[in-house]
């Protein structure tokens, strides 16, 4: 296979970015990493345009960069985990905000001068992966794509919330639209990362209705369940693992809690859950996905919900399945209509683990952060976080 040009953006510490990078560049191929949080104070961005050169040419010089000078377009396009440009906190706040605002115009524009019309392969198109991350919408597509889903009400109205309540027996699922973990202090003043995760909530649980509206949030029905499931899509090759999230209590409410406690295991998809996801895939004009399903005691998959980025290589290190190579591979083929076939040496993530644990800690002080940078030596639960083990494993 030729050597291709691919290109991650993301930002620092995040597994998924680097242990891909390693498995491309194993495999022969130039992977570059554009750290979108090294932008403007670390890393420089440049576009020369000229009435000879209207594809422009792409300059990429900061921490990390093997080639900075770029005139050849990107194969694959990974649009992994892109954040925000950050800008140095003793800024004046007026020359802050508008520098923030250039930033941010700037790093959206830079789109198409990856691509430059040479039919690179978006993993995801970007305004793709914006759209589908609309929990309503998501849930009205898989309706349409013939999957069953709970009802649901999303909404920060406490009369609405009151009466969906009522109408499910007095207590739902309570879950909030993004994920969020956020630092603070205990009454000790030790600092602790804190997630928010699926609780059931009866009304008496709920706070006064100035405190409800304040937060939207998202109420169903609390399903029963025999187990639930984690669909990867990389094209129309779907891996799917079964997790075992009733048989410890930790896990029973909301699986990401007491991950760690629970077997996962390789899971045969039933054909017409997997055609759902194929055709959701289309809808929502995504390469790569993951879904999730709640399988009830009858047997039912219920739809959760589709996450453009999710995590994957928690499939490898729990069910043993080779998500590092199957997603390298797919990387390197771009194309949607990929699946993959184990005819080659398979790159191994325990492999890249082993690396990673000893310098992610150093590349990470390297780097700009969006939030507390994450290699302090002391930092360990953060560490969970971003680590397959961890509670960041299932977004
Ligand atoms: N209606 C429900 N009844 C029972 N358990 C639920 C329900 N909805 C979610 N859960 C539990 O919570 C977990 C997380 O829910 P879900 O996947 O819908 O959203 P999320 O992962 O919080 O979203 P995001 O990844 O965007 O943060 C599920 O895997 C399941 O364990
Ligand atoms: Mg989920």
């Amino acid at each position: 296979m030729s050597r291709k040009q691919i290109l991650i953006v993301s930002e620092a510490s995040d597994l998924h970015s680097d242990a891909a990078a390693w498995a491309l560049r194993k495999k022969g191929h130039d992977c570059e990493l554009l750290l979108t949080p090294d932008f403007p104070t670390l890393l420089g961005l440049s576009l020369r345009i000229g009435p000879d050169d209207l594809t422009g040419r792409f300059v990429l010089r900061g921490p990390g960069v093997v080639n900075e000078d770029r005139s050849a377009p990107f194969d694959t396009v990974w649009l992994r985990r892109p954040g925000g440009a950050v800008l140095p906190e003793d800024m004046h706040p007026g020359d802050r905000q508008v520098a923030a605002r250039q930033c941010e115009i700037f790093l959206a524009g830079v789109a198409p001068f990856l691509d430059r019309g040479a039919g690179t392969f978006w993993v995801n198109p970007p305004a793709s992966d914006v759209a589908a991350q609309q929990k309503g919408c998501q849930l009205r597509s898989a309706a349409r794509a013939g999957l069953k889903i709970p009802e649901t009400l999303i909404s920060n109205d406490p009369a609405e919330i009151r009466a969906f309540l009522r109408e499910h027996g007095g207590t739902v699922a309570h879950k909030l639209l993004r994920p969020a973990a956020w630092l603070a202090q205990d009454e000790e003043g030790g600092e602790h990362i804190y997630a928010a995760y699926t609780v059931p909530v009866s009304e008496d649980q709920l706070p006064d209705d100035d405190t409800l509206r304040l937060c939207p949030g998202i109420f169903q029905p609390y399903l029963q369940k025999q187990f639930e499931v984690r669909v990867a899509c990389l094209g129309d090759h779907l891996v799917a693992i079964r997790i075992n999230s009733q048989t410890d209590d930790r896990a029973a409410t909301d699986w990401r809690a007491g991950q760690i406690y629970v077997g996962m295991e390789p899971y045969d998809l039933p054909p017409d859950i997997a055609a759902a996801c194929r055709r959701l895939l289309t809808e929502f004009d995504l390469a790569h996905m993951s879904v999730d399903f709640v399988v009830a005691p009858n047997g039912d998959h219920i739809f959760l919900e589709i996450n453009p980025q999710g995590q994957f290589l928690f499939l490898e290190t729990r069910a043993g399945l080779p998500l590092l190579d199957m997603f390298s591979e797919f990387l390197v083929a771009g194309a949607r209509d990929f699946t993959w076939r184990g005819d080659h040496e398979v790159v191994r993530f325990a492999e890249f683990e082993e690396v990673w644990d000893r310098t992610w800690r150093d590349e990470a002080a390297r780097h700009a952060h969006l939030v507390r940078p994450l290699g302090a030596p002391d930092a360990e639960e953060e560490k969970e976080l971003i680590h397959p083990e961890g509670p960041g494993v299932a977004r």
